[in-house]
């Protein structure tokens, strides 16, 4: 089975709050992975580090074998990262389709029509 992602020494603080602390993990391609913790333990964190949403102190993160670490969030979209979000509402609008195509850097509709999805007010 094929490694697809695989985080080495990640690591990232808020000031002196330590969000992730040396992840080493490794996916399998085609298998389905969990990760869980209690509340604050740092599952989102982690997530946004492998998206791009937050950018980490230390460490790498490899997509099949490739160093994606500085690549823009935009970037590992075209390379089929994505992800949903913990607030599902933050379009209260968008279709159940339209929010993971918006997370996944997808279509989500014009600006007339959605424009909180276009940085503006609806
Ligand atoms: N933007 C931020 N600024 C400062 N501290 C943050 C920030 N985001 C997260 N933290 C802190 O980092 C730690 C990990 O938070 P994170 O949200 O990643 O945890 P979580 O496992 O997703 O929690 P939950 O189960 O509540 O969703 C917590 O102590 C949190 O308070
Ligand atoms: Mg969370």
């Amino acid at each position: 089975m094929a490694e697809l992602l695989r985080t080495e020494g990640l690591r990232k603080y808020y000031g002196v709050v330590s969000a992730a602390a040396d992840i080493n993990l490794s996916f399998q391609e085609g298998v389905l992975t969990s990760i869980i913790g209690p509340n604050g333990a740092g599952k989102t964190t982690f997530i946004h580090l492998l998206t791009g949403h937050v950018r980490p102190d230390r460490g790498r993160i490899l997509f099949q074998g490739e160093d994606i670490t500085r690549l823009p969030t935009h970037a590992r979209v075209q390379k089929g990262i994505s992800r949903s979000f913990q607030v599902g509402d933050i379009f209260p609008r968008l279709s159940v389709g339209g929010k993971p195509a918006d997370s996944s850097g997808g279509p989500i509709g014009d600006r007339d029509e959605f424009p909180e999805a276009h940085g503006g007010r609806p």
